[in-house]
């Protein structure tokens, strides 16, 4: 082969090679494009998002990540450029979503074509790739777990993420009062949003949210989790629903990625149980991981409508080059932006 059809054969990527820091652990390479298999798809990426998930990757501490090395990038937005027999719902030149979990980082992925949801040709492909993942979290939690409405109130933990910052912006378009947990540097950024910000390390939380709220709020949005499900617990008023998202609590080891999980497990179980029984004032507590499938799409579809309608602008932090990955997991590590970091290849 020649070294221009080489070129335009190849795929640039980043491979996460073991645990560690990004800066040594992401490591760029090419290899060829892949060929699509039996149901699958390859689409060109024009944007992956940057998530926790790897951040978690790194530490060892994600649940079921695939073995080192491999491609991370939990979400994309591309359009697809050759399709595998028995792909009968999508063509090439079709501008698609998807949240292969791991895989995003590269020019060129191939990925199933039955978890694919439609992205409309005029949005930006950074905002839509911020909604694949966070937006369709954000509104599954809102609308389907807690069910909130005008003159409801809420704690968002972590405000001023890619999560919270979508998930405020939701909250406060339905009519929810929303309190928005951030470090204190992010609190104008979180008022922003429409949001009255806190600090999470405020030593007391629940009282704080108790002066403001009396009663108690109608949901706690938690990815922390831990001693602080605690906290969100004596928050919720009568009825209110308590949703944990993540079990991100500091302190564990790498390889003890189940850990962490195990006192929000624990929790769960034992308050579904008192429920059942009438203890809890109505109260309850419930886990929540994004998953494709109808109603993803149906969130999917119902974000990018509020972004055409003006009601949703997802925050960028920053657009990075596809070399610049270790860069993009260190804005995040410093915890020093507000909103998405997301990779243009
Ligand atoms: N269950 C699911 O399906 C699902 C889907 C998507 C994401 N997640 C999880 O959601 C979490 C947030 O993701 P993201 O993309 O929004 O991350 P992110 O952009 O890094 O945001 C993290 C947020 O957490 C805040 N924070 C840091 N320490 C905190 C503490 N002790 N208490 C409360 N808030 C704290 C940060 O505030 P400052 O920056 O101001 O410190 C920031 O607002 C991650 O754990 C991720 O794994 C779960």
């Amino acid at each position: 082969m020649t070294a221009d059809a080489a070129h335009r054969t190849a795929n640039a990527r980043i491979m996460m090679t073991g645990s560690g820091a990004p800066e040594t652990r992401l490591v760029s390479c090419r290899d060829p494009r892949p060929v699509p298999g039996r149901g699958k798809v390859v689409v060109q990426v024009e944007a992956a998002g940057v998530s926790y998930a790897e951040v978690q990757m790194l530490r060892r501490l994600h649940p079921f990540p695939p073995r080192f090395p491999f491609v991370p990038g939990y979400d994309l937005v591309g359009r697809i450029v050759a399709a595998g027999s028995d792909v009968t719902r999508w063509r090439v030149g079709d501008r698609v979503a998807a949240m292969p979990r791991h895989g995003a980082w590269q020019e060129y992925v191939e990925t199933s074509a039955k978890t694919l949801a439609a992205v409309p040709e005029h949005l930006d492909a950074a905002v839509a790739v911020a909604l694949v993942t966070n937006g369709v979290t954000s509104h599954e939690m809102l609308h389907r777990l807690a069910a909130l409405g005008p003159g409801d109130t809420a704690l968002v933990h972590g405000a001023s993420g890619g999560v919270g910052t979508l998930l405020t912006q939701l909250a406060v378009h339905h009519g929810v009062r929303v309190l928005g947990t951030a470090s204190p540097a992010k609190h104008d950024a979180v008022r922003a949003l429409g949001a009255e910000p806190l600090d999470y390390r405020t030593p007391d939380l629940p009282s704080a949210v108790r002066e403001l709220v009396p009663g108690g709020v109608q949901a706690v949005f938690d990815h922390i989790g831990g001693r602080g499900l605690d906290a969100g617990w004596a928050m919720l008023a009568d009825g209110g629903t308590l949703v944990s998202f993540d079990s991100s609590v500091a302190g564990y080891r790498p390889g003890q990625w189940f850990r962490p999980h195990v006192p929000a497990l624990r929790r769960t179980a034992v308050r579904w149980a008192a429920r059942t029984f009438k203890l809890t004032s109505g109260r309850r507590q419930c886990m929540y991981y994004v998953k494709p499938g109808a109603g993803f799409d149906a969130a999917l579809a119902a974000l990018f409508r509020l972004v055409d309608e003006g009601v949703l602008s997802p925050r960028i932090a920053a657009r990075h080059p596809l070399d610049d990955a270790a860069g993009a997991v260190r804005a995040l590590l410093d915890g020093t932006t507000v909103g998405k970091h997301v990779l243009i290849p």
